[in-house]
């Protein structure tokens, strides 16, 4: 029964294809460049991700952006490879240059068409624009089989003018007609409409499919190109994380997801690998240093995080209480309950379980007592919080590490060293190591006093003051065991701070180990190789 019903709406769901742009309209925003490795790696991704075309760049622009769209065209052979040019015959034939390797390559020409934009900046009459845009297409077509037109400002500009020029492209031989919202100023239902007029009133329309490509001014980049999608559009153009021009384009993160989520009701689909959206989302973040925020739909730290009890205690019973879709869909591992002032019972008891402690009625009621207690002071409580709410009354301070002294020698030529001197118990150990930096360094000099391997799994330091004596504050994560526990300081020495967060997190991670083995008076041995001062 299931099945027939997927099968039928199979039949009547039709595909869009997904045209990123990426490392075009997105990388040529502020904050988002990249060399033409960090593009290779990210177009790679892309074809992972399955999206169907790849805009990889404006070659004309400058020998950097031709040498990263041909490398992306001879590194790439699943997603169609497209290069943007102006309606000008040399733009025309160096992005050819750029992608004729590939073994899908498209040649994206636009001209602007709307009369602001014709008086303006290209100070040409409508006429000549038409005229253009037919040389251009063209051309294109001499050279290449797939060609897409795009009338910039389309939201803008005449609605007449646009039939006229659009039909003029189709037969000149344009299989790809792109009407873009450039400058993020239509709203669904006119931008929505402007597809449905085009479709209705250009008698050859039957001969290309519609593209959207929208910019996000006001925020509605997403909702516009769904209407297009609902208008006749068949190809939409995003960015992963929406980067772009100003406030950027259409999110594919959210265009795609959409379509996964509300397929039904659109009878629309892709063909994008949505487990691979998270991934792509953080390598681009990692590329540009460009971090999402928070409260991004799909991506975001808190899209699949719930912190009010009732929110916490829904999921737990049922997840689809208020998931409208599985992290896992879009390669997260799982959701979060964030424990703050609005949790309860239910999501601390099974936090505490998660981390091992299977807490009694009674157990659960005092720890429950001092997390509200703690919540109302802090943002949020980490595990490593929870951890100490158990250890209250156990005074496990004389069984940290404490960092005593650190010397590393760095430098072009020289190994990277360090020792580090620690106390613990009132005894001093000092052991040396060497690693790719001063700080993996100590990090090993750390592990060979304290005989634990904890695998690292976050590490940043961020600047909270201004000028070369700045504060840096170093956010480490470990993992021990399984479980993750996290370590926080302040220096304007980064080594120093780095050394401090490691211990503070390590700490947390011993007297977790040493709450679960009930061995709360035993100390934890320094290793031997370590030698004691
Ligand atoms: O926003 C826009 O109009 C564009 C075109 C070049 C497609 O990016
Ligand atoms: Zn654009």
């Amino acid at each position: 029964m299931e099945q027939e019903q997927t099968s039928r709406q199979a039949a009547v769901s039709q595909r869009v294809s997904i045209f990123d742009t990426t490392l075009r309209d997105g990388e040529q925003s502020p904050g988002c460049s990249m060399n033409t490795e960090e593009k290779v790696r990210l177009a790679h991704q892309l074809e992972q991700l399955r999206v169907d075309v790849i805009e990889a760049g404006f070659p004309i622009a400058s020998s950097g952006d031709f040498e990263a769209v041909r490398a992306i065209a001879r590194a790439t052979k699943s997603s169609t490879i497209a290069a943007l040019a102006r309606a000008v015959k040399g733009d025309i034939d160096r992005a050819w240059e750029a992608i004729r390797e590939t073994p899908r390559p498209r040649i994206h020409t636009f001209i602007a068409t709307s009369d602001l934009h014709l008086k303006y900046k290209l100070k040409r009459t409508r006429a000549q624009v038409l005229q253009d845009a037919v040389q251009a297409v063209r051309h294109a077509r001499s050279l290449c089989n797939d060609v897409e037109f795009s009338c910039e400002d389309a939201s803008r500009s005449d609605i007449g003018f646009l039939c006229e020029i659009v039909e003029a492209a189709i037969d000149a031989g344009a299989a790809i007609i792109n009407l873009p919202d450039t400058v993020g100023y239509s709203v669904p239902s006119e931008y929505g409409a402007m597809f449905r007029t085009v479709s209705e009133r250009v008698p050859n329309i039957g001969k290309a499919v519609l593209s959207c490509h929208c910019h996000n001014d006001l925020g509605l980049a997403v909702a516009n190109s769904l209407a297009a999608l609902q208008n006749g559009a068949r190809q939409v153009e995003c960015t992963v994380n929406g980067i772009g021009e100003r406030a950027g384009n259409a999110s594919l993160e959210e265009v795609v997801m959409a379509l996964k989520v509300r397929g039904e009701s659109l009878q629309l689909h892709s063909g994008v690998a949505t487990e691979e959206i998270f991934r792509t989302s953080r390598l681009l973040s990692s590329l540009t240093g460009m971090l999402v925020q928070r409260n991004k739909a799909i991506v975001g730290a808190n899209a699949f995080a719930h912190e009010a009890g009732i929110h916490q205690d829904g999921v737990l019973k049922s997840p689809i209480t208020y998931e409208i879709m599985t992290p896992q869909t879009v390669g997260i591992r799982h959701s979060v309950l964030v424990l703050g002032k609005h949790s309860g019972r239910h999501a601390l008891k099974q936090r505490y379980a998660e981390l091992g402690h299977q807490l009694t009625e009674l157990e659960l009621e005092q720890a429950y007592q001092r997390f509200t207690a703690l919540a109302d002071q802090k943002k949020e409580v980490f595990d490593e919080d929870l951890e100490s709410l158990l250890e209250i009354g156990l005074n496990p301070s004389e069984e940290r590490f404490h960092l005593v002294n650190i010397h590393v020698a760095s430098g072009t030529n020289v190994r990277p060293t360090a020792t580090v001197e620690l106390q613990h118990l009132e005894e001093n150990f000092v052991d040396s190591a060497t690693g790719d930096g001063p700080v993996d360094a100590a990090f090993k000099a750390i592990e060979r006093i304290t005989g634990i391997e904890a695998r690292l799994t976050e590490y940043s330091i961020k600047s909270v003051s201004l000028g070369h004596d700045a504060i840096g504050e170093v956010f480490i994560r470990i993992e021990l065991d399984g479980l993750l526990f996290n370590g926080r300081s302040a220096s304007t020495d980064i080594i120093t701070g780095s050394v401090k967060a490691y211990l503070e997190a390590l700490n947390r991670a011993l007297a977790s180990q040493r709450r679960k083995n009930g061995q709360q008076h035993e100390s934890v041995s320094a290793k031997s190789a370590a030698s004691e001062v």
